[in-house]
């Protein structure tokens, strides 16, 4: 009727759809899920669902991290940042593969488990087991009071929203942040992170909606880019670093609501394989900052650009050497390299989006795929 009608364009507050406004509200759901948890001063990160298991947190001889789909991705990306400031050893699993195995644990053990929905049967199916094994078992949950969140020991809820694009997109950012401020306080903790750059990434933090909204500016200019390769048939991201998962985050996002095939790749690993599949119909996206992996990351564009591939680099702005040397640049702004992730993935989120739309693919409920699967 035209009252539902009415109704649902509300929910998508003026936005075509509920991805596009999930992927506008980023700048607000990151500050939402830091803000109260830092305090105004900076000197500490107040993470208040796992106060009483904190201490048992510091002592972990590992920490193993669990999720699907997105919630995966981010978990990898907590892996480099954990490793870095904390100085713990992190495994990264799929959930459904942890479920089949015989895992390791012990209750030194620290096991995450992230979950946008907190119902993923096999992430469920995960928790369960390494329960059973006596490990300390927490979660990131956006869904209060979800299975996930009833069922882990303690945990930090992700302040998101509700999200309906079956496309994960503010959730993820969400997650990245709970888990920045999980290694920072971490690190804090076991004195592995000099006050200077604690105090240097906390107030980096801060800066990151005002950042993220610089890059929603460049909405249009992105479609402009989604126009040129819409009809692609397969697409390559490249990434290092942190930024390895965040390519592969942004293949995941294409190949779900447009249905190109898309392949994230560590941009190292390129010349064991993609490298074949580059002619002048392969799109390449390569996030591009300047950061410690620039000048190898240059090397990954010129042999991209010497095989006739196209490249569109996600660069840091200003950067006009790689403007010369690919064929589309998005620029993001300049930020600590542990919280590129964060703005990074924005612009691979627009990509897709409007690709899939200029397809006329059905974004928020695309073919095949659901929000929360609850069966194995
Ligand atoms: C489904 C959704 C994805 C999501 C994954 C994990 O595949 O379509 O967007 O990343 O499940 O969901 P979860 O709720 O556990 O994060």
């Amino acid at each position: 009727s035209n009252l539902d009608m009415q109704i649902g364009e509300l929910d998508k507050n003026g936005f075509e759809h509920f991805m596009l406004k999930e992927i506008f509200e980023q700048p607000q759901t990151i500050e939402d899920t830091f803000k109260g948890r830092l305090k105004p001063e900076y000197s500490d990160i107040v993470l208040g669902g796992l106060h009483h298991v904190f201490p048992r947190i510091a002592k972990a001889g590992r920490i193993v991290i669990i999720g699907c789909g997105t919630s995966w991705h981010a978990a990898l990306i907590a892996e480099y940042l954990l490793e870095d400031f904390a100085q713990i050893p992190v495994e990264v699993e799929y959930a459904s593969e942890f479920r089949y195995r015989k895992p390791l644990l012990n209750k030194n053990d620290v096991v995450i488990l992230i979950s946008q929905s907190g119902e993923t049967a096999d992430t469920l199916a995960a928790l369960r087991l390494a329960r059973e094994k006596g490990a300390l078992v927490l979660g990131i949950c956006n869904v209060v009071g979800s299975t996930l969140s009833r069922e882990t020991e303690a945990g930090v809820y992700t302040h998101a929203g509700v999200e309906i694009g079956v496309a994960s997109t503010k959730a993820f950012t969400a997650q990245v942040t709970v888990l920045t401020l999980f290694t920072l306080k971490l690190a804090k903790t076991r004195g592995t992170i000099s006050d200077e750059e604690y105090s240097l990434l906390v107030k980096e933090l801060a800066e990151i909606p005002k950042k993220g909204r610089a890059i929603l500016e460049n909405n249009e200019k992105i479609r402009q880019v989604a126009e040129k390769y819409k009809d692609a048939v397969n697409a390559l991201y490249l990434g290092r670093g942190t930024l390895f998962p965040v390519a592969m985050e942004g293949a995941l996002k294409l190949k779900e609501i447009s249905y190109i095939h898309a392949e994230g790749y560590a941009a190292g690993e390129m010349k064991h394989g993609p490298i074949a599949l580059v002619d002048d119909n392969l799109p390449v996206v390569v996030v591009a900052p300047q950061d410690a992996w620039y000048e190898k990351i240059i090397s990954n564009i010129q042999e991209v650009k010497a095989r006739k591939g196209n490249v569109i680099a996600i660069v840091t702005e200003g950067d006009t050497g790689l403007k010369e040397l690919t064929d589309d640049v998005i620029e993001i702004p300049r930020s600590h390299p542990a919280l590129a992730p964060l703005l990074a993935v924005i612009p691979l989120q627009l990509l897709a989006y409007h690709i899939a739309v200029l397809r006329g693919c059905n974004v928020d409920q695309p073919r095949n795929l659901a929000k929360s699967v609850t069966v194995e």
